[in-house]
């Protein structure tokens, strides 16, 4: 996936009325306590996929981050939480250098793919957002191209023509982002035509057609109905098998539900990083014990 898609699907976003967010979490009580369900001991004996070093980054002369340090783990899914504006989104469009395409931003730091800093003159960005690539909140289908095109569009622009190699590649994807039995008989149709929550299938689809390493998603069901949600959920579960996962939720249940280690920050700082289990069950900064227990944010 080039800039090109990945551009087009913001503007797009742009363009669509802004999504309510989801409603802010009320003060726990002991009744509402939030369920870790996949609690992994190992979280942290996974290999290292994507290594942040001191990121700072500016809009014009506006710090968003400062000196984010963060380790996430392979094959495994990292949530990252915070109050609205804290920087989240900031962070992950660092780690596709998809920051540096707003006029006027500024980056500081490195990140590693593996060995290799995605900023190395020899590292097509390009290529960078192929293997990182990223789901917005809002699903963004192109609304006119088909099921079949939406899917096929990366490889298309790759130069990829043979028929047979798009359709096993179009019909793997969407067997891999759980969508194929309900879209097999009417892969023309347009992308608009579906529902919301198949949309956002639609669009891990799209991710998944090319040699997808990462995947970033910005608060992919915040514009989905729950049974969507859950079927998002199920997805990422599926998908933490095969892919790294990085989620920005403001659903705590939700950061509790589907991740291994989770990332709160604050005002642009990372404050703290840890198993998911422990920042949900016994968090060692206060700041995150009060946003969890929802006294601020
Ligand atoms: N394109 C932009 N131009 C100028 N400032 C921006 C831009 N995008 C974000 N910012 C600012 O950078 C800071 C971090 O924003 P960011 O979108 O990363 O927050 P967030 O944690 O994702 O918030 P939300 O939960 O509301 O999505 C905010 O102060 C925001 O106003
Ligand atoms: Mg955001």
């Amino acid at each position: 996936m080039g800039p090109m898609i990945d551009e087009l699907a913001e503007k797009e976003k742009r363009e669509r009325k802004p999504v309510e967010k989801e409603p802010k979490v009320e003060p726990r009580s002991e009744s509402r306590k939030i369920e870790v369900a996949h609690h992994e001991p190992d979280a942290f004996a996974k290999k290292v996929k994507m290594k942040a070093e001191g990121i700072c980054a500016w809009f014009g002369t506006k710090q968003a981050l400062f000196d984010v340090n963060i380790d996430i783990n392979e094959k495994a899914v990292t949530a990252i939480i915070g109050p609205s504006g804290c920087g989240k989104s900031t962070l992950i469009r660092c780690f596709n250098r998809m920051h540096e395409t707003v006029p006027g931003s500024r980056f500081a730091g490195d990140i590693f793919l593996e060995d290799k800093s995605i900023f190395d003159p020899r590292m097509d960005p390009v290529a960078v957002r192929r293997r990182v690539g990223m789901v917005f909140q809002k699903p963004t289908p192109f609304p006119t191209l088909s099921i079949y095109d939406n899917v096929a569009i990366g490889l298309r622009l790759n130069g990829t023509r043979d028929k047979k190699t798009l359709d096993e590649v179009v019909e793997k994807s969407l067997r891999k982002a759980a969508l194929w039995e309900e879209v097999k008989d009417s892969l023309q149709k347009a992308g608009a035509a579906l529902s919301g929550g198949q949309q956002q299938r639609l669009c891990i689809a799209r991710s998944l057609a090319v040699e997808l390493e990462v995947l970033l998603m910005d608060e992919p069901c915040s514009a989905l109905d729950p049974i969507s949600t859950s079927k998002v959920e199920e997805l990422i579960h599926e998908l933490r098998q095969n892919y790294t996962i990085i989620i920005v939720t403001h659903n705590m249940q939700q950061a509790a539900r589907v991740s291994q280690k989770t990332a709160f920050m604050l005002n642009g700082k990372l404050i703290e990083y840890d198993a998911t289990e422990k920042v949900f069950t016994n968090p060692t900064n206060k700041l995150t014990e009060d946003y969890i227990t929802g006294r601020f944010g």
